[in-house]
């Protein structure tokens, strides 16, 4: 006998022993991975004690749970997210546990690939980080983020796609699935109101249901039901009084009821608080008790967890039904064999050159060009002297911001991506600090060896930069927030709309000294432009990641032709959000841990439609190119809408410029005659074309009944009343080139459920 054979047999034994074969040595249901899920499902659940089933629903380690031991069951390996798979912590804490084979490619910063307005690139990033993910062996990966951009002072917006729900759920989609044809869950994250970061792990959240269903939700809603993402995280806060871990509507009535969700809701790092509670209202798996997800929590404390001791103690008094633990334990088997129990899956990948091209791909297509007077960029041939100033240039900016932060393989930083071209072209680089911000680069004992102090005052900085600025062909201030401490870092939220560190004397003072004037902001956030009309091109970066460097640089050369389109508001003022119109403390930040929506459905650009356009600085969906484009005449194709059809709206995008681009088409919905409030537009479709120049490519919007809908809050119904709509079809929501009349003449209604 061969000793893998002997192996066999001795394993064979060993599990017939314990009862898990049936007499004729057949492999178990829940072993053999030919049989379908739910019963292998079944099969496992009916072997387990309570006790066992208790102990899977809840952490063994920071990121693990554990599997049945007795069953040869595994358990599940939990990673952050989103933008990168995270270096390993040790098994209780958050240092680094010093592993040397756990450094990963970043990707850009979500607020980036919604910038791209194109799905193909949420599947490429959820395939590419899924891959790192399988290949670590990483069964849940913690993100996508879809909660909605509501304020631009959230710490954390740089996680998330933007302000609009469709737009968001079109992006998330795509991204889990890539993410899990790799045999990885996606856990989306947090669900749900999690929209800002100060108080986060208490303030409980107001909203009318009509808001919470046609802002809040949708983008989760898309991630379960179209993208069948396995998990789910609801977060810290509270809505309505009940955290979400504990929400029986969010939880039990809307996910696992409307949605028909059959995945896990795993809890944030630290947001259980109750045990009767989250175990009667549809929370799985607890992780991260007593702990801020951050950096402090109780040491070996699993035992204790409210999902562990507590809840069994409660159950074998009868004082909670078994029917609910069955339930959740359920959900966790069906990961573990959706994930590690499937033979099947895919090894992955990690660093791999397809990753980084990824990740450039990503990076370029999301960046997005605001300004650019008299076609300042790209760089013109005549240039021969680039002055680049600001911190973001060279600082690593993949280090920080809370669990996000990474530890890269490698970073191109700004200042590099921007001398690899130069020096092809013969262009000389120089280099001005221009002002210092963040000088620390430590996150979770990840160090990015950067040092970056500069002992000059700001004054002094400044004057050199002016310095240089005149003896330069063209100034590239490359500058933003950063991911520390009230910037755009998880925990805390921004103190103000303008930038930090004194950027916007900086900015001012170069374009006074230096026509040619480029802004390149890496940001995940809007922020105050007071110097937007003296500068002549204005870039907005976001974070890249890995590539960071590189894809600037490509946007600045003219190597790549931007096509991003901003996926939220970059007003003027911090008031010109509403949240922050009326400088309510009860609707931000929240008032004796309350904060009311009050502003309802007006969220980004459906308020400020409202303002007067000096209000806006940039609007939702705009982006320019380096080429021209222009529109034909649309063309518009109607099924019958009660059998399910769709409205075809054919726009013909014709590049009249002289270098390849692609252009997002937008269509608007705008009601024109309704029986309750409508915002003037709602984005319901985009198609984003690629067209080489002189040429003609249709770009296709489709719009459903869906498109047209509100929800009643009173019936819990969505509505469709019959009457006139319009569908505006522009580049922008504020460029909106043309009018499709429409007329619909039944009306409809129908719930999520059905
Ligand atoms: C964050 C989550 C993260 C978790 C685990 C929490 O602090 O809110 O997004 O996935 O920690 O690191």
């Amino acid at each position: 006998m061969k000793l893998h054979d002997i192996t066999k047999s001795v394993v064979a034994v060993a599990m017939m022993a314990g009862g898990l074969f049936s007499a004729t040595g057949a492999t178990p249901i829940y072993l053999d991975d030919t049989q379908p899920l739910e019963a292998r499902v079944k099969d496992a659940l009916s072997r387990m004690t309570a006790a066992e089933k208790v102990g899977i629903i809840h952490a063994q380690s920071k990121f693990s749970s554990p599997g049945v031991q007795r069953l040869g069951i595994p358990g599940i390996w939990c990673t952050d997210g989103p933008h990168g798979i995270r270096p390993d912590v040790l098994w209780d804490e958050w240092e680094q546990a010093g592993a040397t084979n756990d450094s990963c490619v970043a990707f850009p910063a979500l607020t980036c690939l919604a910038a791209t307005w194109n799905p193909d690139m949420a599947l490429l990033y959820g395939k590419s980080i899924g891959e790192e993910a399988r290949y670590r062996n990483k069964n849940v990966l913690l993100g996508p983020g879809v909660n909605i951009y509501r304020t631009p002072l959230n710490g954390r917006n740089f996680e998330y796609m933007g302000e609009d729900p469709y737009l968001a759920g079109r992006m998330v989609v795509p991204y889990v699935k890539g993410v899990q044809e790799n045999g990885v869950a996606a856990c989306v994250k947090h669900y749900a109101l999690n929209n800002q970061e100060q108080d986060r792990d208490h303030v409980n959240v107001l909203v009318d249901d009509r808001t919470l269903h046609e802002i809040y939700l949708p983008g989760f809603k898309a991630a379960i039901t179209e993208g069948d993402a396995w998990a789910i995280m609801p977060g810290y806060n509270k809505y309505d009084g009940d955290h979400a871990c504990e929400n029986q509507v969010l939880l039990l009535d809307i996910l696992k009821g409307d949605w028909g969700f059959d995945g896990v809701a795993i809890s944030d790092w630290g947001a259980v608080h109750n045990t009767e509670k989250v175990a009667r209202n549809g929370l799985d798996m607890e992780f991260g008790s007593w702990t801020n997800g951050l950096n402090w929590g109780a040491s070996n404390a699993y035992d204790d967890y409210y999902l562990a001791k507590p809840y069994l103690k409660l159950l074998e008094e009868g004082k909670l039904p078994m029917e609910d633990l069955d339930d959740k334990a359920a959900r966790v088997l069906r990961l573990i064999m959706r994930t590690e129990m499937n033979r099947n899956r895919p090894y992955g990948s990690l660093n791999s050159d397809e990753h980084y091209a990824a990740a450039r791909r990503i990076g370029g297509e999301g960046i997005v060009l605001l300004k650019n007077k008299k076609g300042l960029l790209p760089v013109p041939e005549n240039v021969n002297k680039i002055l680049v100033v600001g911190e973001n240039a060279i600082k690593m900016m993949t280090v920080g911001g809370g669990s996000s932060s990474l530890k890269v393989q490698r970073e191109t930083l700004p200042l590099d991506g921007i001398k690899n071209y130069a020096k092809e072209r013969g262009i000389e680089v120089v280099y001005e600090r221009g002002y210092v911000g963040d000088v620390t680069g430590e996150y979770n004992g990840v160090k990015t060896g950067q040092n970056l102090e500069d002992s000059r005052s700001p004054k002094e900085l400044i004057s050199d930069a002016i310095k240089a600025a005149k003896d330069a062909d063209m100034v590239i201030f490359v500058g933003g927030l950063n991911k520390s401490d009230h910037q755009d870092a998880e925990g805390t939220d921004r103190k103000e709309y303008n930038l930090p560190y004194g950027q916007d004397e900086v900015i001012e003072a170069l374009a006074n000294a230096n026509p040619n004037t480029v802004v390149v902001n890496l940001t995940g956030n809007a922020y105050a432009m007071p110097w937007k009309d003296k500068v002549a091109a204005i870039v907005q970066g976001w974070y890249i990641g890995s590539e960071a460097g590189n894809a600037i640089a490509d946007v600045l050369f003219g190597v790549v032709n931007p096509s991003g389109k901003l996926p939220m508001t970059f007003a003027k003022d911090l008031k010109d959000y509403a949240p922050h119109a009326a400088g309510d403390s009860a609707v931000y930040p929240g008032v004796n841990g309350d904060v009311h929506y009050k502003e309802g459905l007006d969220v980004g650009y459906r308020y400020t439609d409202k303002l007067k356009p000096g209000n806006v600085n940039y609007a939702f969906g705009h982006g320019l190119s380096y080429t021209d484009f222009k529109l034909g005449k649309a063309s518009v194709t109607a099924d019958d809408m009660a059998a399910g059809g769709n409205i075809t709206i054919t726009v013909p995008v014709s590049n009249i410029g002289k270098m390849k681009g692609a252009e997002v088409v937008q269509a608007y919905v705008h009601d024109m005659e309704s029986s309750v409030y409508r915002p003037m537009k709602e984005l319901k479709a985009f198609d984003k074309v690629e067209v080489a120049p002189g040429m003609t490519v249709n770009a296709n919007l489709t719009l459903g009944k869906d498109s047209f809908a509100f929800y009643n809050p009173d019936t819990k119904q969505w509505t469709v009343e019959p009457g006139k709509f319009e569908i505006l079809i522009g580049t922008s929501s504020d460029r909106i080139l043309q009018k499709v009349p429409l007329t619909i003449n039944e009306s409809y209604t129908w719930k999520d459920s059905e």
